[in-house]
């Protein structure tokens, strides 16, 4: 794809990876992604903010091949993704200067074959001239890595922002517009890559409230020409509100734990709860990140493998640990053949957690009369605990 005109000053460039389906070996990509990149041509200065994924290097260059001079190449996040083309750029461009923050510095030099006089640090708050236009940077760590940062370009009053805000979306749109589905692939992108991070993301958005934009730009998906929805969206996500909601994800060998899954399904419905049950061979677990996003309670289900969880529920319970979702209350509930430690390894996988955990049931062979009286005193507590929830928690 060609670049694309933002203003008369600003372009879009990078790359539309439509067919990729995984990122890091480990989240899905339903609908693909793109590695935006920015052009800036200010009257004395031209900059590049990001670049792309080496894997699509080439069409940037396409892109680049009437730009004859560029001096600032910016990086705002240091991951690959977005930096791994820029020693391709340097080489292509042997006056530009390499503009990142302190952190960044020794990220770009780890990961990448830079020479070090190519860096400049800007520090927060730092402007620099491109003659009739600017860019500011602010510092805004763990927006996904420790030495994020924003640029802001008053002149057009376009913030760009990198994986924040971002989306997995590969589409030909180039603005989002009102678009749901944009909102709902960014909520999968908060979940999987901010959510650890809530708290800091809460104060990174405060720092960019007062600035004057009225255009996002961020490094994945379409560009937010609307940014209300969008912060709207992420201010909710990263407040300390949470759903009248359960989330169960679970696993099942034989049917025992199925059986109780169907159970308390069926109980939390009776009294009013909402559910999100994910049976976790195949689902997508970027949907049960974003159930996370805002569920009050968690309840992991699982059979016995040797005394523990199921190796998948072993996995799983560690990524919600480390996806630090706000829930307040958990449950664990199963099956076992003769003898379990499941309850108390699972316990001790999830210390990222501030639940109190509400109730344990884990029945011996098929549930009977009185696994399934336990399950519904499991449904009482929660229904008790999320009668608490006021709105807007
Ligand atoms: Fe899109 Fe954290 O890289």
């Amino acid at each position: 794809m060609k670049s694309r005109k933002i203003t008369e000053r600003v372009q879009w460039m990078g790359a539309i990876d439509w067919d990729r389906r995984l990122f890091d070996s480990l989240i899905p990509l339903p609908d693909g992604t793109s590695y935006n990149a920015y052009l800036v041509m200010g009257s004395d200065k031209i900059a590049l903010i990001d670049t792309v994924d080496p894997a699509k290097v080439d069409i940037l260059f396409e892109q680049l091949k009437e730009i004859p001079r560029i001096d600032y190449v910016i990086s705002l996040h240091s991951e690959q993704d977005h930096s791994g083309s820029i020693p391709f750029v340097l080489d292509r461009y042997p006056d530009a200067q390499l503009i990142c923050s302190s952190k960044a510095r020794e990220l770009l030099l780890e990961h990448l074959s830079i020479q070090e006089e190519r860096i400049r640090v800007v520090e927060e708050g730092e402007k620099i001239s491109l003659g009739d236009l600017s860019l500011t940077f602010l510092y805004t760590p763990w927006v996904h890595w420790p030495e994020t940062m924003v640029a802001f370009l008053p002149e057009e009053k376009i913030l760009f922002t990198c994986d924040l805000f971002g989306s997995h979306l590969a589409t030909s749109d180039l603005y989002a517009g009102s678009d749901p589905y944009v909102c709902e692939a960014a909520k999968r992108y908060y979940a999987e890559i901010m959510m650890p991070f809530r708290t800091i993301v809460q104060k990174n958005l405060d720092k960019i409230s007062d600035l004057d934009y009225e255009v996002i730009a961020p490094s994945h998906g379409p560009i937010y020409d609307k940014p209300d929805y969008i912060l709207e969206s992420y201010r909710d996500w990263v407040s300390e509100r949470v759903s009248n909601k359960v989330v169960i994800p679970y696993i099942s060998m034989h049917g025992s734990t199925a059986k109780m899954v169907d159970h308390l399904v069926s109980a939390l419905v009776e009294r009013d709860i909402k559910v999100e049950r994910f049976e976790l061979s195949t689902t997508d677990l970027g949907k049960l990140a974003m159930a996370l996003v805002d569920a009050a309670t968690i309840v992991i289900g699982t059979p016995t493998v040797h005394f523990g969880p199921h190796p998948i529920v072993f996995s799983i319970t560690q990524l919600a640990n480390a996806l630090r979702p706000k829930a307040r209350y958990a449950g664990i509930i199963g099956s076992y053949g003769w003898g379990t430690k499941a309850v108390e390894q699972i316990s001790g996988l999830i210390p990222n957690l501030k639940v109190d955990v509400l109730g344990t049931v884990m029945c011996k062979g098929y549930p009977r009369e009185e696994d399934l009286r336990s399950l519904e005193e499991l449904a009482d507590a929660i229904k008790e605990k999320h009668s608490t929830l006021q709105e807007g928690n």
